[in-house]
């Protein structure tokens, strides 16, 4: 295949070390240690060659990106190669010099992610003590480099009602946008669906929430509102389309439609350490698999939506209906969508059962009963 069009932006997951323990977290069950992380070499001739494919934008993720001691190399070595860069990032591991030497290597934009909007609750959710102040105090330290802010609150049933809350405190620390995403159910996200699934009227509060402070703080703070899939009649257009606008490379070089393709059973991804980063993009049979519409089942295939949406999460089709190639069922003319809503309205029914802390090294064990954990790696 020879004529795709290039990607827009490359998801960078430069380790899968994190000092938070977010039940939510989108990284895999099964966590790549930081021995089989890329070094900063091959990072570095991956965003050459990513320049030299088409792509505009890196963002820096992970884990925490921050846990890496060459960030601020790798930044530099993007920014070299006309990238535009941003860093996601949690900001517990970050101080005012480790923020001077990323806005001197050209780092341009900072999302620094909340779990609530006071301590108690963003400490308990992020499995980190301490973690709440620390981020407050990085906001402050961010703005104070010039760095332009965006805070990330993904929301769910154990925070939605603090919505307000979290709004103001976007404006306090002067953030130019915020991004209020719902819990997206893969990796730990699906492990912790009933833990997470808000109902349905903390869901239409919220939208309404979001609604009227997007009209009261115009030329104040930019809202990038994600909808929740279960509660949606129509679905999202997941990465704009698979293999369409963005890839994903894994801590270990593995590259990706998203970050939560290695669910999917039965698809290889290549690494940028066999082949280069354009050969993959273009001629990867995971990235063929499901681009463009050939793939597509009915009612997709017939529906004038097909290249609006492109059919939906992949992900979540297999999460909800055991397989990949099917309508997202997010979308209400799937025939699997009745599913989705009776999980979102059983699960969202009755108390929460105990977080399953997200950590390295395998299966979840650990429950909210352990203690937040203190200020280490
Ligand atoms: Fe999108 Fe498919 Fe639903 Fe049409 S049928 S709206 S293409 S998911
Ligand atoms: Fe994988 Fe949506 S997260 S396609």
């Amino acid at each position: 295949m020879t004529n795709v069009a290039p990607p827009l932006a490359l998801l960078a997951e430069v380790t899968y070390r994190c000092p938070l323990q977010c039940p939510y977290c989108s990284n895999p069950l099964e966590l790549e240690r930081a021995k089989q992380e890329l070094d900063t070499d091959t990072w570095l001739r991956v965003f050459d060659e990513a320049a030299d494919l088409g792509v505009l934008q890196v963002h820096f993720s992970g884990g925490e990106p921050t846990a890496r001691t060459d960030l601020d190399l790798l930044v530099a070595g993007a920014s070299r190669f006309g990238l535009y860069t941003n860093l996601i990032t949690s900001g517990v591991l970050l101080n005012e010099a480790k923020i001077s030497a990323l806005a001197t290597a050209g780092l341009e934009h900072v999302q620094l992610s909340f779990q609530d909007a006071e301590a108690a609750g963003g400490d308990r959710i992020g499995g980190y003590k301490g973690g709440h102040e620390k981020k407050i105090q990085v906001a402050k330290l961010v703005r104070m480099a010039g760095l332009p802010l965006t805070l990330n609150m993904v929301v769910h049933r154990q925070n939605l009602d603090h919505l307000e809350d979290m709004i103001r405190l976007a404006v306090d620390l002067d953030a130019h946008r915020v991004e209020i995403a719902h819990v997206q159910y893969y990796g730990w996200g699906l492990t912790n669906r009933a833990a997470l699934m808000p109902t349905r009227k903390q869901v239409e509060t919220a939208t309404a929430i979001v609604d009227r402070a997007r009209e009261r703080l115009k030329g104040v703070l930019v809202f990038d509102y994600v909808v929740p899939d279960y509660y949606a009649r129509r679905p999202k257009s997941c990465m704009g389309g698979w293999g369409r606008r963005f890839l994903n490379i894994n801590p270990a070089g593995k590259v990706m439609p998203c970050h939560a393709a290695e669910t999917i059973p039965g698809l290889e991804f290549e690494s940028v350490c066999d082949h280069s980063l354009s050969e993959i993009w273009t001629s990867s049979e995971a990235f063929r698999r499901f681009r463009g519409v050939e793939w597509m089942p009915e009612p997709c295939r017939s529906c004038d939506r097909r290249e609006i949406d492109w059919g939906g999460c992949r992900c979540q089709a297999l999460a909800v209906t055991g397989d990949a190639g099917n309508t997202d069922p997010a979308c209400e003319l799937s025939p699997n969508h009745h599913k989705m809503l009776q999980l979102a309205e059983v699960e969202s029914d009755g108390p929460p059962p105990a977080f399953v802390y997200r950590r390295m090294g395998g299966a979840p064990r650990q429950k909210e009963a352990q203690p937040a954990r203190d200020e280490r790696l």
